[in-house]
């Protein structure tokens, strides 16, 4: 190996030649190949431990640096979509996208577009001749003096070129030199394995995406069922990822397993009627229509019988009686319309989501038990049972029917993800989805469970989804709230035992309720 024949040149300067042995040699060289060889054995493991593709491209960079003594390295991605090399540049908080034509003019683009190994001595003493040159705008910018490069593609299992590795200035006591057929041995050895592992990486994020997209969209549809409630699972997702990522015991696993269930936890909604998800009033425009055809109709029925009445008295009495007649049937239907216009006016008024009070809950008994009699002794009412139930309803506007099935969407919920097959980071995404309207004092629903059995992950999604429900604009039945009115029911409801103090102390102390005021995170 020429790792182990460089080692052997520097011994034997060093060592008088009488002293060496065929056993020291061999010593050494077996001492240097183990080394070598823990080396790789390591770097292997990290690599296959590494599903995260910046991470893993940092990684990569950085082994390769080592071992062959670089000064820099740039591992470039190769996009033959976009026919682009792409780069990342670190710092504390994050990872930069950089992109460079993949054309032969650039000494990388050409190692990805030739697929051909180059080491360079000095890429500022390269021939005019060659396809490719050296950009040195970055040094100029910087003052760093580019000297020896070593640049190798990265293929794949397929033979296609995936990634170009690109290493500068090789340095050996205080000094660049040149690259060497060890360093390139070495270099390709890594590389073998890095191109595995950003192969499993690339593959990993594509089906991360295509999840991620799928999910997404999956919950923007179920939300945009209902107008009033677009974008709110994205709220949430946003509120509860802020608030995961505040409390600070998450890894990173554990607060995309949050998000996932934030996504996903009105998914069950897809199993309950549009017109309940929709419902503004007690009844809807239509049936309200069907309320006053029918309240007119009986008026006019009324009002002919009233005329058929008196036409009949008419004949039978003197001529003198007539005007009196005719007065008393026009005071009678006159009084009789205002009677019931004022009915109407007033199933109109209470037609709306809030409260019943006692008073009102017996005017509209007494509606409810009027029904016109007409000349034929047929009898029609007022208000059909199904009318009245929607009017009785004490508060909001939804029957208890319709509240049952709005509320069965948390269990449909459960049923949809329990056949999704997770991840084992996935995994607790049904359970953690479905009991968000579950209370810490046992009160919520679908299974009224104790604080015990309510992980700090629901907790969190709960105090998302409720500030959102309060908080969003135009809800069927609530206006939109400002954000103090909300976060004061919040506490009201955590003093009450029913949500975790301390997380929605950790929401307001940390302005977590602020992150959708601002654009750049509700971007796609
Ligand atoms: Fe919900």
């Amino acid at each position: 190996m020429s790792a182990l024949s460089g080692e052997l040149k520097t011994n034997q300067v060093a060592v008088p030649a009488q002293n060496i042995t065929i056993s020291t040699i061999s010593q050494k060289s077996e001492a240097l190949f183990d080394e070598t060889s823990m080396r790789f054995i390591k770097i292997a493991i990290s690599l296959s431990q590494e599903k995260d593709l910046k991470k893993l491209m940092n990684l990569i960079t950085n082994e390769a640096m080592q071992l062959t003594s670089s000064a820099r390295g740039t591992l470039y991605l190769v996009d033959r979509e976009r026919q682009k090399l792409i780069f990342y540049v670190t710092n504390q908080l994050s990872f930069n996208e950089i992109t460079i034509p993949l054309t032969p003019e650039s000494i990388a683009g050409y190692v990805g577009v030739t697929g051909e190994t180059l080491m360079l001595d000095d890429v500022y003493e390269l021939s005019e001749e060659l396809p490719y040159k050296f950009n040195k705008s970055f040094d100029q910018r910087t003052g760093f003096r580019t000297k020896s490069m070593l640049v190798v593609p990265l293929s794949s299992h397929k033979n296609e070129i995936i990634g170009i590795l690109q290493l500068i200035n090789k340095e050996s006591e205080n000094e660049i030199i040149g690259y060497n057929r060890t360093d390139l041995e070495l270099i390709n050895a890594v590389g073998s394995l890095a191109a595995v592992s950003i192969e499993n990486a690339l593959l990993y994020k594509e089906i991360e995406n295509l999840f991620e997209a799928f999910v997404r969209y999956s919950a923007t549809a179920i939300d945009e069922r209902d107008p009033c409630t677009g974008g709110h699972s994205r709220r949430v997702v946003l509120y509860s990822v802020g608030l995961a990522a505040a409390l600070g015991t998450f890894s990173q696993a554990q607060i995309k397993e949050i998000k996932y269930a934030a996504w996903l936890h009105d998914i069950g909604k897809i199993g309950v009627r549009e017109a309940v998800l929709s419902k503004e009033n007690k009844l809807t425009n239509t049936e309200i229509d069907v309320v006053r055809c029918r309240l007119n109709m009986i008026c006019e029925m009324m009002q002919k019988d009233a005329y058929e009445q008196a036409l009949q008295l008419m004949a039978s009495k003197s001529e003198t009686c007539e005007g009196i007649v005719i007065q008393s049937l026009k005071e009678n239907v006159s009084r009789f319309k205002e009677e019931v216009a004022n009915d109407f006016n007033y199933i109109s008024q209470i037609n709306v989501p809030g409260f019943m009070t006692d008073e009102k809950i017996r005017r509209l008994e007494a509606i409810r038990n009027k029904k016109y009699i007409n000349s034929q002794g047929q009898a029609f009412e007022y208000l059909s049972q199904f009318e009245y139930e929607n009017l009785m309803v004490i508060r909001g506007n939804l029957t208890n029917y319709e509240r049952m099935e709005i509320e069965s969407h948390v269990t449909k919920t459960y049923e949809i993800l329990k056949h999704i097959p997770f991840t084992r980071e996935l995994k607790n995404v049904p359970e953690f989805a479905s009991k968000h309207h579950e209370k810490l004092d046992g009160t919520g629903y679908p299974n009224r469970i104790l604080a015990a059995n309510i992980p700090v992950q629901v907790r969190i999604i709960s105090i998302a989804d409720i500030y959102d429900a309060l908080t969003a604009q135009d809800r069927p039945y609530k206006k939109a709230m400002p954000a103090e009115v909300a976060l004061k029911i919040l506490k009201e409801e955590a003093a009450a035992g029913k949500l975790d103090k301390e997380l929605l102390d950790l929401f307001i102390a940390e302005e977590v309720y602020k992150l959708s005021d601002d654009p750049s995170t509700l971007a796609e």
